[in-house]
């Protein structure tokens, strides 16, 4: 399953692309206004520091307007990911600049019928939040899973990115399922590293080490 960041923010972008493990970063019109950066020199920046794609979201909410600021977006840097809403002015959108060879990913998924006009629509990836799922009443798993078996029923190249991450039991649930992505913020990666044992497993072992009185360099 391929890691994605959610944020807008340029140190926790650089500390996990550090690890090796940074795949590609999400960004939407709500954390570039938490980052209190300027828009495209934000994301111009975020292109410099992963290879993988960077999703930035068209504010408009026609098509020919989504078709002009995608226009704009795109010369940023070859990994931009355009980001349209899942509304049949987005899927046109959609479908025009994957056409046009853009990588496009449909956000704000909250059903399989829209996941699967996403994948019709030619999208590189769909967005189900499943965070948000949850908040609602549903479970937003249970989204994951249906996508995943229709998908798979007609071998659709759309990638499962699994987003409104909150929590590393998501985590773990999509990498069940096998969503092909999953997008979380930087503390819920974090997350992802620690365990209790791991930490006292560490501390058994210095307080061993410090008393052989040795040193490896
Ligand atoms: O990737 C979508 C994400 O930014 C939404 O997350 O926590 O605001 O539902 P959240």
């Amino acid at each position: 399953m391929k890691f994605f960041v959610d944020t807008a923010e340029i140190e926790p972008i650089r500390e996990l692309a550090a690890t090796g493990l940074l795949d590609g970063v999400t960004t939407n019109p709500s954390l570039i206004a938490k980052s209190g950066r300027d828009f495209m020199e934000v994301t111009r920046e975020i292109c410099g520091i992963v290879d993988g794609p960077v999703s930035a979201e068209v504010v408009a909410l026609d098509h020919e307007t989504m078709m002009k600021e995608a226009e704009i977006l795109r010369k940023i840097a070859e990994n931009v990911c355009i980001k349209v809403p899942l509304t049949v002015d987005g899927l046109k959108t959609c479908k025009a600049l994957t056409g046009e060879g853009t990588m496009v990913n449909v956000t704000l998924c909250f059903s399989a019928n829209q996941a699967l006009l996403a994948a019709k629509a030619g999208a590189s990836f769909i967005s189900p939040f499943v965070g948000r799922h949850d908040d609602n009443g549903f479970d937003g798993m249970d989204l994951i899973e249906d996508i995943r078996l229709i998908y798979d029923n007609y071998n659709f190249a759309t990638e499962i990115l699994v987003a409104s991450v909150r929590h590393t039991t998501h985590v773990l649930q999509a990498a069940k399922i096998g969503a092909d992505v999953m997008t979380a913020p930087p503390k819920v990666i974090h997350d992802l590293f620690k365990h209790v044992l791991t930490d006292k497993g560490i501390e058994g072992f210095m307080a061993d080490w410090a008393k052989t009185g040795q040193s490896i360099l």
